[in-house]
C-alpha cells in the first residue's frame, strides 16, 4: 500500500501549462524532495495535492483512497498536511494555542488535544516557548512550528515547500 501516488498530474492556468503529466509514488515513512527550476510547477504540484485548486487532469491517491475531487479539509482530515513558503502563524495566540488549532479539529477534545500539541512541541524543541507570543519565535522557530505536521501520529503525508535550510 503507498501512502501517496500521483498519476498523470496536469494543472493550466489559462494558457499557461504549470504542470503536464507529472506521476510519482511515496511510499509510507518515505521523503521524497521534488527539486526543479523556479517555474518548473512544484508549488502547483504541492497546491493540487493539498486541495488548493482542483487538477486539469490526473488523480491523487492517498493510502489507495482517491482523494482527487476532495476539498482540502477533508484531505487535512484524512491525514495530508502541509507548510506555506511564506511562514504565517496567529499572532493573537501562543505557540501552544497555534498548534491547537489544527489538533482541534481531527480531536474535539480539548484537554487530549493540548496533551498532543506540548508533546508535538517537546518533539520540535519548542516546549519552552509553549506560553509564549509567536511574535517572539525566530524565522527558523516558526518554520519549525508550522512543519508539526510531520509528527503527528496520524499524518500521512507532509508536504514542505522550502522549508530547509532554516
Ligand atoms: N495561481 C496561478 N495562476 C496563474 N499561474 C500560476 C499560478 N500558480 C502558478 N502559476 C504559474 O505556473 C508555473 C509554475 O509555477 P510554480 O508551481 O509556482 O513553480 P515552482 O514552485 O516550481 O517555482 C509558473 O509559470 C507560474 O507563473
Ligand atoms: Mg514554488
Amino acid at each position: 500500500m503507498s501512502g501517496l501516488r500521483i498519476e498523470d498530474l496536469a494543472k493550466s492556468f489559462g494558457g499557461v501549462i504549470a504542470v503536464d503529466g507529472v506521476s510519482f509514488e511515496v511510499g509510507e515513512g518515505e521523503i521524497v524532495g521534488l527539486i526543479g527550476p523556479n517555474g518548473a510547477g512544484k508549488t502547483t504540484v504541492f497546491n493540487l495535492i493539498s486541495g488548493l485548486f482542483p487538477p486539469s487532469r490526473g488523480r491523487i491517491y492517498l493510502a489507495d483512497t482517491d482523494i482527487t475531487s476532495l476539498p482540502a479539509h477533508r484531505r487535512s482530515l484524512l491525514g495530508v498536511g502541509r507548510t506555506f513558503q511564506v511562514v504565517r502563524t496567529f499572532t493573537e495566540m501562543t505557540v501552544l494555542e497555534n498548534v491547537m488549532v489544527p489538533a482541534l479539529a481531527r480531536d474535539h477534545d480539548l484537554r487530549e488535544a493540548r496533551e498532543a500539541s506540548l508533546e508535538i512541541l517537546e518533539r520540535v524543541g519548542l516546549h519552552d516557548q509553549a506560553f509564549s507570543s509567536t511574535h517572539n519565535l525566530t524565522l527558523a522557530q516558526r518554520k519549525r512550528l508550522k512543519s508539526r505536521g510531520p509528527w503527528r501520529p496520524s499524518r500521512k503525508c507532509s508536504c514542505w515547500t522550502r522549508c530547509w535550510p532554516d
